[in-house]
């Protein structure tokens, strides 16, 4: 990689889920001020960026992500000055900072959405918005059959009879891309940060943006939607006129000094129409979701790999390789399921089966090799780096997540992967929130937590926390890694073997069998034990060669 390459090529960014970080005024949620109070951890981990999940002014009704005020900082984590605070004192560790931005929706406590509820029907505050007169003889049907995210009808009916669009909770109106406010007030927006030193941002549900203007009926129906195969032209998804808004958007970053980047989360059918949003002046990056969907096997791995680099190349974008986030179960408890079973895009993951976290560990530790020695960027989760594993077992009456209550008490939903973090100490809350702080974690921890904790895993070279810091130190001193090319070299069925140069070779095994290993000068790092030159079942090493 030179040094000429923009940072957002080879980027490896750490994402803060802010409620469950760092707790710096004992109010047991997370928030600023407590991520100022890590920054030397995350400096000493090794990461370039922080992708920050939403901080503004929010009734919390999807943890932030129903934004009130996109100018303000909600008085959970602290306040603009704090957000500023702390982009500065990342700068000054030279850490990057991208915060979220929500441009399918906001909060139904907006100003905006407020206003239109108070105008009335066919006003003009309503049309930032998507309101509609119902179906059938009394209007009393939604307007369509399109489904919430989160379960149940995707429209809210108001007293006056009007009928709302919400893709996701009711307290998530859809803002109506169609209409110039909004495009100008989302410019707006980026500005605002962009001048307060933000690098870049984390842009959500990205492809939702634009709807067929008919709003017409999804056919087939929804519930046989999963089933369809390759791209089908959808009335919400992945509209191709998203991607003017996005060739705005880079303008908007262009006006300012350095290099400002985008990542989209666009859930796309196939790598072309994820491709699509990276394109020449379109966005810089895009998470590949195809990676964290794919099932724990050698072959849909290689797939997954080539058709994503494949058509990135194509269109010059580098790619972002991505295990977990805050929307889907952690890795090491996915993979703690004998038989990992690819994803059905738009279906939630909720595997059943025998958990075996140390099967899940092991294969996580190999993954991360992985993702690491590929190719562009990659994304950690907070947690990932102490191998937490998902809590599958918070009582129900601490359940946060819409899609608890959404489905009818039969998703438990994202709650399980957001649980806060543990630093150091043997009993809760692990270092989460200051000593003498009486407030509860907004999610209870695990009693074991603490064998997971900062401070456990610290200087234990065997540990998660350790693998991850020597990991992140060779790519940063390795010009093989980070942005550039891969190629594979021949291994049996199950073993994924490619070199990057100069000199660097990655091998990953998940076939059942020891794995000889080819020709090396040394081992750079090793998942676990190496002996008499065999790799075992689940592991992975990085070689120089
Ligand atoms: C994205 C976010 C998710 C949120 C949803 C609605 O998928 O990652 O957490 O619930 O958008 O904003």
């Amino acid at each position: 990689m030179s040094s000429t390459t923009p940072w957002w090529r080879s980027a490896v960014i750490y994402q803060v889920y802010i409620r469950s970080f760092a707790d710096g005024n004992g109010d047991g949620v997370g928030d600023i001020a407590g991520l100022r109070s890590r920054l030397p951890y995350l400096k000493s981990l090794g990461v370039d960026a922080l992708w920050i999940n939403p901080w503004y002014q929010s009734p919390m009704a999807d943890g932030g992500y129903d934004v009130a005020d996109f100018r303000a900082i909600d008085p959970l984590f602290g306040t603009v000055a704090d957000a500023e605070q702390l982009i500065e004192e990342a700068h000054r560790h030279q850490i990057r900072v991208i915060p979220d931005i929500v441009p399918n929706h906001t909060s139904d406590q907006h100003v905006w959405f407020q206003a239109a509820l108070a105008a009335g029907s066919g006003s003009p505050e309503r049309e930032r918005y998507v309101f509609r007169p119902g179906r059938g003889p009394d209007g009393a049907e939604p307007p369509n059959n399109w489904v919430s995210c989160f379960g149940g009808p995707a429209w809210t009916r108001l007293p006056d009879g009007e009928w709302y669009l919400h893709l996701y909770a009711p307290e998530q109106p859809d803002l109506n891309w169609q209409h110039p406010d909004v495009h100008a007030e989302f410019e707006s927006i980026l500005r605002f940060w962009f001048s307060r030193g933000v690098d870049g941002f984390r842009i959500d549900v990205a492809h939702g943006l634009v709807k067929d203007p008919e709003l017409p009926d999804l056919r087939p129906e929804p519930a046989d939607e999963g089933t369809a195969r390759g791209h089908v032209e959808h009335p919400h998804w992945d509209r191709d006129e998203v991607h003017d808004i996005y060739r705005a958007w880079r303008k908007v970053a262009h006006e300012f000094p350095g290099d400002r980047a985008f990542v989209a989360e666009a859930w796309a059918d196939t790598p072309e129409r994820l491709a699509a949003y990276v394109r020449p002046g379109g966005l810089h990056t895009a998470f590949n979701f195809d990676f964290l969907m794919a099932s724990w096997n050698a072959k849909d791995l290689r797939t997954v790999i080539d058709d994503s680099l494949a058509m990135l190349s194509a269109v010059g974008a580098p790619a972002t390789w991505v295990l977990s986030n805050h929307d889907v179960m952690r890795h090491t408890s996915r993979y703690a399921r004998q038989t990992v079973a690819r994803w059905v895009p738009n279906e939630r993951y909720q595997p059943e089966g025998p958990v075996d976290l140390e099967l899940g560990t092991r294969r996580a530790r190999a993954a991360a090799m992985l993702m690491l020695a590929l190719p562009g960027g990659a994304y950690i989760y907070q947690g990932d780096e102490l191998g937490l594993p998902e809590v599958e077992d918070l009582p129900e009456t601490v359940l946060q997540d819409p899609f608890w209550e959404r489905s009818g008490h039969t998703d438990r939903g994202r709650d399980g992967c957001r649980v806060p973090i543990p630093w150091s100490g043997t009993t809760a809350p692990f270092g989460f929130s200051p000593e003498d702080t009486s407030a509860e974690p907004w999610l209870p921890q695990p009693a074991n937590w603490g064998e997971h904790s900062v401070q456990t895993q610290t200087g234990d070279e065997t540990s998660m926390l350790e693998l991850y810091r020597t990991a992140l130190r060779l790519r940063r001193g390795n010009p093989a890694l980070g942005d550039g090319s891969m190629t594979w070299l021949d291994a049996p069925a199950g073993v994924l073997a490619f070199r990057r140069d100069p000199g660097f070779v990655c091998v990953v095994n998940l076939s059942g069998e020891p794995y000889r290993l080819p020709d090396h000068t040394s081992i750079l790092l090793s998942s676990g034990p190496v002996e008499d030159g065999l790799l075992a079942t689940d592991h992975a090493v990085w070689l120089a060669v």
